[in-house]
């Protein structure tokens, strides 16, 4: 168990933005249950997000598209319940921000208000500044998201690396400085050269918090089934794997089943 998590009784965004003041790392990941949620909450970690890549990890999407918003919700109610210490962020799903403003706000109050949630995350920067103002404006305290944006996968086409040509490097460092200046408390950058993160993580005061991002960053930022081995087809080369528990979940299940059939389970200590 990590020894960080004394340091601080319960964290906020103001500890994240104290955190990058005194050089200290953030640590974040994706939970979308109880028991995760609460392992994780144990464990240490600082920030837990309730990202809607429960879309793939859970319900089995090929995008982050389909999820809704009660869907979130509901991922978002079950860590609650679970956390002591950690910052919850939600993430808005898609179609719940992008077409007005008022609507935004209504989504964003709804995962506050249902959920418990601390904060909400939202993808973009210019595009959707009116909705993360009205959502600012109402105390709600938003993180931003810029880089690869799963929500426009269709409009990129790709997942490979962005802003690699010098007018979306410039577009991205603009987004940033925005989100910054409009009051959002952190950002997440997805999958930019290593070299722009840092120098955008040197230029804005907020946490940046990376994916695919390098280390030159505020902090940094996985999806649980990925860094748990769970999702083993995907491999991108950003993705460091603490388990394999594909492999270690499947062998015991495995083991579970030859018990099963062979009449080994359960034995007479194992019944009343
Ligand atoms: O939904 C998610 O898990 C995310 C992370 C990849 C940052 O947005």
């Amino acid at each position: 168990m990590s020894t960080a998590k004394k340091e601080y009784k319960r964290i906020t965004t103001k500890t994240l933005v104290d955190m990058k003041k005194n050089g200290e790392k953030i640590a974040m990941l994706t939970a979308y249950d109880y028991t995760m949620g609460k392992i994780v909450d144990s464990a240490g970690i600082d920030v837990i997000l309730v990202g809607d890549s429960a879309s793939n990890v859970m319900a089995g999407h090929e995008t982050t598209l389909p999820i809704t918003l009660d869907q979130m919700i509901y991922h978002a109610s079950s860590v609650i319940r679970a956390i002591e210490r950690s910052l919850v962020v939600v993430d808005l799903p898609f179609g719940t921000y992008q077409s007005d403003p008022k609507e935004a706000l209504r989504s964003a109050i709804r995962i506050m208000k249902e959920s418990g949630a601390h904060a909400v995350k939202m993808e973009g920067g210019k595009e959707i500044k009116e909705s993360i103002k009205r959502i600012l404006h109402a105390g709600i305290p938003v993180m931003g998201h810029l880089g690869l944006t799963p929500q426009s996968i269709y409009k990129f086409g790709t997942y490979t690396v962005r802003a690699k040509e010098e007018a979306e490097a410039q577009k991205l460092k603009d987004d940033a400085k925005l989100l910054e200046k409009m009051g959002c408390f952190a950002v997440v950058l997805e999958k930019v050269p290593a070299k722009l993160a840092e120098e955008i993580a040197k230029e804005i005061t907020i946490p940046v918090i990376g994916i695919g991002a390098g280390g030159g960053v505020d902090g940094q930022v996985l999806v649980m089934h990925d860094m748990l081995g769970m999702t083993h087809e995907f491999n991108p080369r950003f993705l460091r794997r603490y388990l394999d528990l594909y492999q270690e979940m499947g062998n015991a299940f495995s083991q579970y089943i030859t018990d099963v059939k062979s009449g080994d389970f359960p034995n007479d200590e194992e019944q009343y």
